[in-house]
Order: C-alpha cells, then structure tokens, then sequence
C-alpha cells in the first residue's frame, strides 16, 4: 500500500493516468470492502448479487471513474460549457455502482467550481449496485463543495417496449446523459431483438438532452459472441441510424486509461467513447 501513499502525493499523472482519490480508494475497499477480481469479457452484472457487485465494485469500479473523470476534464478544460450555471442534472443510463458518475463529478468539483449541485437520476436493474452507489455518493458528499443528489431507480428493462416504462420517470431535460458499458449486456442478453441496442438507446435519450447539454456513450471495445460484431462498429452504426451528432470520439479504434489503487497498480482499461450533442 506504501505505493499508494507516494503515488497520492501527486493525484493525476496524466490526464489518462489516474490515481484513485485516497477517500474513495479507503471508502470502497476498507469500509465497503470491494475485492478486486477480473471477469469474462461477456459478462452480464445484471444478474450478479451482492458478492459479486463487491467484485464490481473493487474492479471495474475505479476503470469507469478514471475514464469518465478523463473524458470530462479534458472536455471541460478546452470547452465553455457549464461555466454559468449553479446547478446541473445528469442521467445515467445503467449507472451500476457509478463509478463514471464519481469520476465526472470529481471533474465538475476540479473545473466548475460554479456548480454546487448536480442531480443525478441514475437508473439500472441491479439493486444491489444502487446501493452501493448511493453509499460512495453519501462520502462523495462529505469530502467535496459540490452536492450529488440522486433519485436511483431499480428498473430492469426487457426489451424496447419496457423504455417506455422510463418516460413516465425521466418528465424533465438533462445537462448530461451517459451511459457507461451497459449497452453491451443489451447486446448480449438480445434484450432488443437483434435491432442495434445502440441505435435504439439514442434515439430515446437524445430527446431528453436539453440543447445545451452533452451525452456521452462509453462501452467495450470486445467483439460481441451475440451479436457477432465489434461493438463500436456496431455503435457508429447505432448513432449513424438515430442522426446523432458525433461531436468528439476516441482516436483510432479505442483509447487505453490507467487506473492506479491500493489493489492494483497500472490496471489498464480499453474503451470506445463518443461525445453527442443536439442537432
Ligand atoms: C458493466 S455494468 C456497468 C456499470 C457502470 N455503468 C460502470 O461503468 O461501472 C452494466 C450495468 O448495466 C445494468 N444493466 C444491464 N442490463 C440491464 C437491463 N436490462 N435493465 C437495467 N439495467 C441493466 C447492469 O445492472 C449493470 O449495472
């Protein structure tokens, strides 16, 4: 651990080289007791219970900060966006235990010290992840100015007809939407069909982003044994079919972060990420 301490002192190295917070490294591995514990390419969280979200929690966890607090700050650092508003509303489509919603607000607290308060509406089926999710939002809280206020919805969606089941919740615009590494289960448990979960995801969630805001889509970068296609292939493909506007993406085919915590040094994340606006 002694590591951590010397690596801490200097808290990023690069923008895409990151050292978890020491809070967030204590909370979840010391007070949550996250274990770190890789998975199958394929895996799908949706089913896992309260061990494996721990395994979650531990492993790919502080992947999604880094890459979501990367993408962020490089965003903010060379955009104006959001540099008058007080307060801001973020939607994540299969937030799990939220890691990417951690590591963009750690940004926004980093590069607009003008919001103090983000509200999140983070939606998944995995209750179990929620929970832990609301617990690092409650320390979130305690160690910086700006305030996470989030409503977690338990909803498991089935197929595209259960999206609808969404609108009746989501009756407001948002600053931000992501979603992080949840359209691949789609793409694995055929939850639409064979139709491109990409395309279908867009098309619901580009009405709900206020013109002013961003959405950002980050996944794997694996060829789907399903669907049988590279999943960013099958994600411009998605985006082209809904008319979204690819603003900023990834160069070549994916970008590589690194992840440095009290459980592993240098663990090492490949992910394609495209930023979308409104037309
Ligand atoms: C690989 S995890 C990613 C979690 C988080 N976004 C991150 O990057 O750490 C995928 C998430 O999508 C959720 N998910 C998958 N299929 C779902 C479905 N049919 N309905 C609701 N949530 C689902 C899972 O419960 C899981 O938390």
């Amino acid at each position: 651990m002694e590591h951590m301490s010397a690596l801490n002192k200097e808290k990023v190295f690069s923008q895409c080289n990151i050292v978890l917070p020491q809070w967030l490294d204590d909370f979840i591995f010391n007070k949550l007791n996250a274990q770190y514990c890789r998975s199958n390419s394929n895996m799908t969280v949706i089913d896992w219970g309260q061990k494996e979200i721990l395994n979650y929690l531990g492993t790919y966890f502080p992947r999604s900060y880094a890459e979501a607090y990367s993408i962020f700050k490089r965003y903010l650092q060379t955009n104006c966006i959001f540099e008058t508003e007080k307060s801001l509303r973020l939607l994540d489509f299969g937030c799990g235990t939220g890691g990417e919603i951690i590591g963009l607000s750690t940004a926004l607290a980093e590069c607009r010290a003008n919001i103090k308060v983000l509200n999140v509406k983070a939606i998944d089926g995995n209750q179990y992840a929620l929970n832990r999710f609301d617990d690092i939002k409650d320390e979130f809280n305690k160690h910086h100015i700006l305030q996470i206020f989030s409503k977690p919805s338990a909803i498991k969606i089935d197929d595209f007809y259960d999206l609808s089941i969404l609108d009746s919740i989501l009756d407001e615009k948002y600053d931000i939407i992501v979603s992080f590494k949840a359209v691949c289960e789609f793409v694995t448990k055929q939850q639409f069909e064979e139709k491109n979960a990409y395309e279908y995801l867009a098309k619901f969630m580009l009405p709900k982003l206020l013109d002013s805001g961003l959405m950002l889509l980050v996944d794997v970068t694996t060829k789907n044994d399903v669907a049988q296609e590279w999943l960013p292939d099958l994600m411009d493909k998605g985006l082209q079919n809904a008319g979204a506007s690819v603003i900023k993406r990834n160069p070549l085919n994916n970008e590589t972060f690194v992840v440095h915590h009290s459980r592993q040094r240098a663990d090492i994340s490949k992910v394609a990420w495209r930023i979308i606006i409104n037309n």
